[in-house]
């Protein structure tokens, strides 16, 4: 087990300091080991276009649409080396599918960060935990974007707008066919009378019955509030539902967030942004946060209705990045979230950390019953055995809906690597998880898609990009969601890094 401090997420951008130095190269320098799995971490090697991927298994012919992803993908641009995995390069990328055959593609995102990096071999923003102006060399000097633009973590939609999404509310609109960028999509309410930046979950959620998005954003400014934004998917006007002050005065980070049908929640994990520390500017955003392993996770339960505050309720300290579904039953809500007791995830991903197999951080599924009447107690109950990450569910007909069954990424408990070795499907009704695993291959996300007309709740495929380290391939894994047998797998001619989220856009289903 990793132990907690409140120091824990600070002591990292030292890393800075070793690139200064010269001492350590990020990405795929010097100190890069031969541990199988870090090959995900490796530069693209570049832009792939293939018409035709050879198929092995039958594609199924109803399968009619696009996965689309977005994820980092490079880490070593000319000098300077980004830190960390979340801070690369954004890759777009498509798996098209029609009458039982795929095509790929893949591109840059072509940010003004990707253009100003291309046209000056410099870094000219400010990551997750990379500084640029930190590891210069002497003498040079960055203009840092105040836009970037490498949305890396999540594709969203809009009308007809599909644009990549970071964690702030400026998202890169781009062509779902070409994967060229085309423009911004603005997410902040323009009715807003707090000054600040908007930091949003890079996870809005949608309600297809009234064509509504939510997300939670956050202010952060000289009187920092959450605001719950939510959003017509048609007309992509943003309008602020409800605002609440941070009566810390310091915001909690936050990735992910619960909807269910009535009610929006969100969660203030004890990882709160110092905003002294944000504001002075010299350092990269982990080194802002403070995790605080004595204090409570609060839960702030909105409704959907009117945006009133139902009520805030206190759970022992945990964090997540991610959160499987919500729902409601009576005077309960149940939220499903991929959970840790220390926020050591955050900083799992630096790449040095992981070429040299430093131990990965497992999220635990964990269901938590939330009153929404006058108790005010918050149990918790674990729905399986497996470790989890990247959940993901039939979000189309269940999402804030009762449902059974949770997809993710995890690890093998009898053999831990530097990166998720498996897929898991959790019954979290039966608490049976069934995995799929292949030696030597490295899942992401798991995306369900459903059969047209399907019934029942896992009558569908498993979409999921495996990196296959033997090969140094990576491929397209389809699975029956049932029972995790494999229909086909559509392999590509290179490997890919490992990415974040997709979204399926077809047809017949659409997860956006
Ligand atoms: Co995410």
């Amino acid at each position: 087990m990793w132990h907690a401090t409140v120091d824990s997420l600070d002591r990292l951008p030292q890393l800075d300091m070793l690139v200064r130095q010269g001492i350590y190269r990020g990405g795929q320098g010097d100190m890069v080991g031969t541990l199988r799995g870090t090959l995900g971490w490796r530069n693209l090697p570049g832009e792939v276009d293939m018409p035709n991927v050879p198929v092995t298994g039958t594609m199924p012919e109803w399968l009619s649409g696009s996965l689309l992803r977005t994820g980092p993908s490079k880490w070593d641009l000319g000098r300077q080396h980004l830190l960390h995995w979340w801070d690369g390069l954004a890759l777009l990328q498509r798996f098209s599918f029609a009458g039982g055959t795929v095509s790929y593609r893949c591109r840059f995102l072509d940010s003004p960060g990707y253009r100003t990096q291309e046209a000056t071999g410099r870094i000219s923003w400010k990551s997750f935990a990379t500084d640029p102006c930190a590891g210069l060399m002497r003498g040079e000097k960055t203009d840092l974007v105040e836009e970037n633009g490498n949305c890396n973590i999540n594709i969203t939609r809009i009308g007809e707008v599909v644009a990549a999404q970071g964690e702030g509310a400026m998202a890169v609109t781009f062509d779902p066919e070409t994967l060229q960028a085309t423009g911004w999509l603005d997410q902040s309410p323009a009715d807003n009378d707090i000054p600040g930046h908007h930091a949003v979950t890079a996870h809005p959620h949608r309600d297809f019955d009234h064509k509504i998005q939510y997300n939670v954003h956050t202010v952060l400014g000289p009187n920092p509030v959450y605001q719950i934004v939510s959003t017509d998917i048609t007309t992509g006007t943003p309008e602020i539902l409800s605002t609440v002050p941070v009566e810390s005065g310091n915001p909690g980070y936050r990735h992910h967030f619960s909807m269910t049908e009535n009610y929006v929640i969100a969660v203030e994990y004890p990882l709160t942004t110092d905003l002294a520390t944000l504001a002075a500017g010299d350092r990269p955003f982990v080194a802002c946060f403070r995790w605080n392993p004595t204090a409570a996770t609060k839960i702030f339960i909105t409704s959907r209705v009117d945006g009133t505050l139902h009520k805030v309720l206190e759970a022992k300290g945990f964090f997540a990045v991610h959160h499987a579904n919500a729902y409601e039953v009576g005077d309960m809500i149940f939220m499903d979230v991929a959970a840790y007791d220390s926020a050591e995830h955050m900083t799992d991903f630096y790449l040095d950390r992981r070429h040299h197999n430093s131990p990965l951080s497992l999220g635990q599924l964990r269901r938590y019953a939330l009153p929404l009447g006058a108790s005010n107690e918050v149990t918790c109950e674990v729905l399986s055995s497996q470790q989890v990450e990247l959940p993901t569910y039939n979000y189309g007909r269940h999402n804030g809906k009762p449902y059974r069954y949770v997809y993710s990424a995890g690890m093998r408990q009898d053999l831990p690597e530097v990166a998720y070795n498996q897929i898991v499907k959790a019954d979290t009704r039966s608490h049976v998880s069934t995995t799929w695993f292949q030696d030597g291959c490295f899942p992401g996300e798991p995306v369900f898609v459903p059969t047209p007309g399907a019934t029942t709740e896992d009558d569908g495929v498993i979409l999921c990009l495996v990196l296959d380290t033997t090969t140094q391939t990576s491929f397209l894994l389809v699975l029956n969601a049932r029972d995790f047998s494999e229909v086909a797998r559509a392999q590509l001619d290179t490997f890919i890094p490992f990415g974040l989220h997709g979204q399926y856009l077809g047809d017949h289903y659409s997860s956006l």
